[in-house]
C-alpha cells in the first residue's frame, strides 16, 4: 500500500503502538479483506510471535473465528523442552465447528506436538444453568485451567457481523444498532468509545481476567475490523499484542 512507500511499516507499527497504548503492533502487508493470503500472513506472524514468547509449561487460551483458525494452521511442532496445552477461553459463542475454539485447540494441540482440552458449554446460558454448570467437576476443572493461562491468544470482529454470524436475535440486533456497537472480542460488543453495550454470557475468561495474563496476543486484519480494532483497545490491557495487517493499520493511524 501507499502508507508502506511513504513510511516503513516499522514506523507505523511504534506510531500506531503508541496511538492504541498497548505493547506492542505486528503490521503484515496487505488487506485481509481483499486476500485470503493476507489472513495467512496474520496468521504466520501470530504464531511466530508466540514461538518467542513461549517457554517451559504453558496454558495457552484461545478464541474462536477464522483468523484464529489461520493461527493453527501456521503452528510447528515444538520440542521436548516446551510443554503446550491450548483452552478454549470462553464457552461456544455461536460459531460454525471450523471456527470453534474447541477445533482450533485440536488442530493447534496436532500441530505443535501439545495437548488440548474440550469446553462445551452451551451458548448465552441463563443465570441459573450457568452457576448450576460452574459447579460440575470437569467444568470447574477447566475454568481452573483456563484462569491460569499464561498467555490469550484472541481474535476481534466487527460487532454487526458477529452478531450476524451468530445468529442472534432481530432484538439483539437492532439493540447492537441503537448503541452503535462497533466491536466485538470475547463474546463482548463495545462502541466506539470502547464501552460495553452488550455482554454474551458464557464461561471462561471475562474482560477483567486478562489484566492477570502476561501474554495477550490480538489478532486481526482487514479494514473492515479498524473501528472494532480501534474501539476494543480502548479497553484491551496495556500489555496487549496487537498482529494486524496494513489494511486496518492505515486506517487506524489515519483515524
Ligand atoms: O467468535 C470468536 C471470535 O474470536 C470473536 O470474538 C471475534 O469477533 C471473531 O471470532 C473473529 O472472527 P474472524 O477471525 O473470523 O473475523
Amino acid at each position: 500500500g501507499l502508507m508502506r512507500e511513504l513510511k516503513g511499516i516499522d514506523v507505523l507499527e511504534l506510531e500506531l503502538k503508541h496511538r492504541l497504548g498497548i505493547k506492542k503492533v505486528i503490521i503484515v502487508p496487505g488487506n485481509a479483506d481483499e486476500s485470503p493470503f493476507v489472513k495467512s500472513e496474520l496468521g504466520k506472524a501470530a504464531a511466530a510471535c508466540m514461538k518467542k514468547l513461549l517457554q517451559g509449561e504453558n496454558i495457552i487460551a484461545i478464541t474462536g473465528g477464522s483468523t484464529m483458525a489461520a493461527v493453527a494452521e501456521k503452528l510447528t511442532p515444538e520440542t521436548e523442552e516446551k510443554k503446550l496445552l491450548f483452552v478454549p477461553a470462553r464457552g461456544g459463542i455461536g460459531e460454525d465447528v471450523q471456527n470453534q475454539a474447541n477445533t482450533i485447540c485440536a488442530i493447534m494441540a496436532r500441530n505443535t506436538n501439545g495437548k488440548h482440552r474440550v469446553f462445551y458449554v452451551p451458548d448465552q446460558v441463563s443465570t441459573e444453568i450457568y452457576q448450576s454448570l460452574i459447579k460440575e467437576p470437569d467444568i470447574e476443572e477447566n475454568l481452573h485451567l483456563i484462569k491460569s493461562a499464561n498467555m490469550i491468544l484472541h481474535g476481534i470482529g466487527d460487532a454487526i457481523t458477529m452478531a450476524k454470524r451468530r445468529k442472534s436475535t432481530p432484538e439483539l440486533l437492532s439493540r447492537l444498532a441503537d448503541n452503535q456497537a462497533v466491536g466485538e472480542a470475547f463474546g463482548y460488543y463495545f462502541n466506539e468509545a470502547g464501552e460495553i453495550v452488550h455482554k454474551v454470557l458464557t464461561l471462561g475468561i471475562q474482560l477483567e481476567d486478562l489484566e492477570d495474563i502476561p501474554h495477550v496476543l490480538a489478532v486481526a486484519g482487514g479494514a473492515s475490523k479498524a473501528k472494532a480494532i480501534k474501539a476494543y483497545m480502548k479497553k484491551a490491557p496495556a500489555s496487549t499484542i496487537l498482529i494486524t495487517d496494513e489494511g486496518a493499520a492505515e486506517w487506524l493511524i489515519k483515524g
